[in-house]
């Protein structure tokens, strides 16, 4: 009979490696639930309750206290919700409150479930672009993704772009506070138009994204914000928008989706005005592989491969920038489509923003 060799492995490595992957799986276990939890309103629940036990959580949800009962236990085996042993009731304690339940807070990131869950579910379509190469339009996701992606960017948008992004920008902030015209590119669900159109009343917005039921979603968005007679959403390719001699354009978290976002650069180039700026929110990423090895690059390079390289594959040139282009690629698409200028001048662990400008300061 032939030996077997065993392969030389370190016992202590292989345990520590072991136990991180067991909490990686229990996150992905339960990462069903905590989306399932965010939907039926478990952690609204817990957060109103203060202390609560299934009977109560399954009372104030309309469910069924069996169910809830054992996604609590599960939700405190995992850490999200805290159990008292004494009591035999389950909370929140207001860390995870801000993370899961508080829509206000700078950490809610309860959306990113959505994304997860979208993701999972369009996975054989994922997989076949796999093996294709031809890429996954946005246009033929799961709609999971396109609330998920609203909801997780609501977060930073309301915390850091009237604050910190516009007003870091060269003069547009003052120039909206008395008028000022904007487009908003690849607006999505129109989150960041809306909260911009909120800040500055005086100003006009106009949202333009490719996929018409993000329009409708937007639209609607507006009109129960109260801001439709100052913000209009229509479909619109990022190569194609109408060149109204905007103040500002802003491209958040899409440049690096566009099948040609140098194409796109060329087109921003002609429809904003001589002195106004083209704002360019990209994930965060260092230029380099190595140095995004890390939590945050984890994510992104996760949703970069099953989201964001899928979509601009399947457009026309198909760049495929990915998620981690990291700043010289970006200031690249931006010089190659005709800007003179361009400075990174804001960032969060999230989010890098640039300010582009068609003429270099003299
Ligand atoms: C990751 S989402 C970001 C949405 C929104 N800006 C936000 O931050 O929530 C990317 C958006 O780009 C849009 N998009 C993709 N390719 C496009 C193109 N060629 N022209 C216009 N919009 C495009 C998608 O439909 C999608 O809404």
């Amino acid at each position: 009979m032939q030996e077997v060799s065993t392969p030389q492995f370190d016992e202590s490595k292989l345990n520590q490696f072991v136990g991180r992957m067991l909490g990686d799986v229990g996150a992905v276990a339960n990462g069903v639930l905590t989306h399932i939890g965010d939907r039926l309103g478990f952690y609204k629940a817990l957060m109103k309750l203060g202390s609560a036990d299934a009977k109560a959580v399954a009372a104030e949800t309309g469910t069924s206290e069996r169910m809830v009962r054992e996604w609590l236990s599960a939700q405190a085996a995992q850490g999200y919700i805290d159990y008292d042993q004494e009591t035999d009731r389950f909370s929140l304690s207001p860390e995870k409150a801000m993370v899961f339940a508080d829509e206000n807070s700078p950490v809610y990131m309860a959306g990113f479930f959505d994304i997860a869950c979208a993701v999972f579910r369009d996975e054989p379509k994922i997989t076949e672009s796999f093996k294709s190469g031809r890429g996954l339009g946005w246009n033929e996701r799961n709609p999971c993704l396109f609330c998920g992606t609203a909801r997780f960017f609501r977060t930073t948008y309301k915390h850091h772009l009237i604050n910190e992004w516009l007003p870091a920008l060269n003069g547009v902030a003052t120039k909206l506070e008395s008028g000022g015209i904007v487009a908003d590119v690849g607006c999505g669900h129109g989150i960041s138009t809306i909260i911009m159109a909120q800040a500055f009343p005086n100003a006009h917005f106009h949202g333009y994204d490719a996929h018409p039921p993000s329009i409708d979603a937007a639209r609607q968005a507006a009109a129960e914000a109260g801001v439709s007679d100052r913000v209009s959403f229509d479909v619109a390719l990022a190569k194609d928008f109408p060149a109204r001699s905007f103040d500002l354009v802003c491209f958040f978290d899409c440049l690096h989706d566009l099948g040609d976002p140098v194409g796109a650069a060329a087109h921003v180039r002609e429809a904003v005005a001589p002195d106004g700026s083209w704002m360019i929110v990209e994930p965060f990423s260092h230029d380099h592989l190595a140095d995004n090895l890390n939590p945050i690059g984890a994510i992104y390079y996760a949703a970069s491969t099953m989201i964001c390289t899928p979509a601009s594959l399947a457009q026309e040139v198909g760049l495929a920038l990915g998620a981690q282009a990291g700043e010289t690629k970006l200031r690249g698409v931006a010089a190659d489509g005709g800007f003179e200028h361009f400075r990174r001048v804001a960032e969060t662990p999230f989010n890098m923003v640039f300010e582009a400008r068609r003429e270099a300061f003299t």
